[in-house]
């Protein structure tokens, strides 16, 4: 009989982390780890991230010292490593001590497979995820840490989340979006009330009764709002007014299947946009609709037919630029890429709006009206949130 599957993990997971051997050159010491991969870490790096309670902060991670205070062709006087779990260097010409947990070392590894390792893949999606929804009951997040997780996972894996039976006071909604983070202040206001109404609708088109082509919102604003919290509580009974949802990033990659001349100028030229009503507001920005990291990987999309600009872009990219940002719309105004769902009273949808797109069909006009209320969330300290609960849950596993 082979060993258990757990006790598989565990050996694995202590392979990882023990370091084997250790040999150095002149601007480099080479780590090789209990599961044979090896590190290989640049004296400068090194010193550069000690954290010992004269370099800095060691519980916080701030830093007391320059690079500039470090000499260029720093080298280790000495070497050591204590059964495989830390690793001490005394410095060159002072002897300043410092010491590297070897889990920390081998989590900061930057081999080329390590960050690869290390960077998250989103689980991309289209019209089909109505048979699998990512969803869950408002009671397991409210009462449980695992609950709560799981709902950040399904933010950070689809970008979207659907959270069934919220009650529906307006507090309920203001404490649960604030327990990720402070509610972001617009100019609508911190929670805000999405119903057909004609005075306000001079405000923002979501007070109207228009059919709305999916968008990210706010794309106007140097920081658009990163996680949006949508709650329903009245639904039309005529089937009208149903939410609709694309996921930014299967556009991204369809685009680049399809085209990917056409995905390079939505990369590298920006898109305008401008917000403007009455004397109130002027709010303008441009910005790529796919934003990338330097591994090419996408970070973040912009995309809103809402509130264009002119295109200020050079003469010669007009053109294809258009070509290129026709297909895109092709795209996110196609059905196989749409999801449609009526929201219930009790419903509430959050998202990711730098990455997943959102809209709604045309509201009727009957009694019952479709009545949301948003409000939303910096990314920052939702994904926080998210880090710290990941830690309390794997420290009490
Ligand atoms: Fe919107
Ligand atoms: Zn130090």
């Amino acid at each position: 009989m082979g060993e258990p599957t757990e006790n598989l993990a565990m050996r694995s997971q202590s392979e990882r982390y023990q370091i084997s051997e250790i040999h150095q050159d002149k601007r480099k010491i080479f780590l090789d780890w209990g599961d044979g991969h090896q590190s290989r870490f640049h004296y400068t790096w090194l010193r550069d991230n000690c954290y010992c309670s004269d370099c800095g902060d060691p519980k916080h991670g701030e830093k007391r010292f320059l690079l500039l205070d470090v000499p260029v062709d720093i080298e280790p006087l000495s070497v050591r490593w204590d059964s495989g779990k830390a690793l001490e260097i005394l410095w060159k010409p002072d002897g300043h001590r410092s010491i590297y947990n070897a889990e920390w070392l081998r989590q900061h590894c930057y081999s080329a497979t390590e960050r690869e390792h290390r960077q998250h893949r989103p689980i991309l999606w289209d019209s089909q995820i109505v048979t699998s929804l990512p969803q869950i009951a408002y009671e397991q997040v409210r009462t449980g840490d695992a609950g709560r997780l799981q709902l950040l996972e399904h933010l950070r894996d689809y970008g979207i989340c659907f959270v069934r039976n919220v009650p529906p006071q307006r507090v309920e909604l203001e404490s649960f979006a604030q327990s990720f983070g402070p509610l972001l202040e617009t100019n609508y206001g911190r929670v805000f009330e999405i119903v057909v109404d004609p005075e306000e609708k001079k405000k923002s088109v979501a007070n109207s009764q228009i059919n709305l082509i999916p968008h990210t919102d706010d794309a106007y604003q140097y920081a658009p709002p990163g996680i949006i919290f949508f709650h329903c509580l009245i639904a039309n009974n005529d089937g009208s007014g149903q939410s609709t949802f694309v996921d930014g990033f299967q556009i991204a990659e369809a685009l680049l299947q399809e085209d990917s001349g056409a995905f390079d100028l939505l990369c590298r030229y920006e898109v305008s946009f401008r917000k403007y009503y009455s004397d109130r507001i002027d709010m303008r920005y441009s910005s790529p609709v796919f934003c990338l990291d330097s591994c090419g990987d996408l970070r973040r999309v912009r995309i809103s037919n809402l509130f264009p600009a002119p295109l200020d872009l050079p003469e010669a990219i007009m053109e294809p630029f258009y070509a290129a940002y026709r297909k895109l719309m092709q795209l996110y105004t196609n059905p196989k890429y749409c999801l449609k769902q009526g929201l219930q009273p009790g419903d509430m949808v959050m998202f990711d709006n730098h990455r997943v797109l959102h809209g709604r069909t045309a509201i009727g006009m009957q009694n019952q009206r479709r009545h949301l209320r948003y409000c939303s969330v910096d990314r920052d300290y939702f994904y926080s949130s998210w880090r710290l609960l990941n830690q309390n849950l794997s420290f009490q596993g």
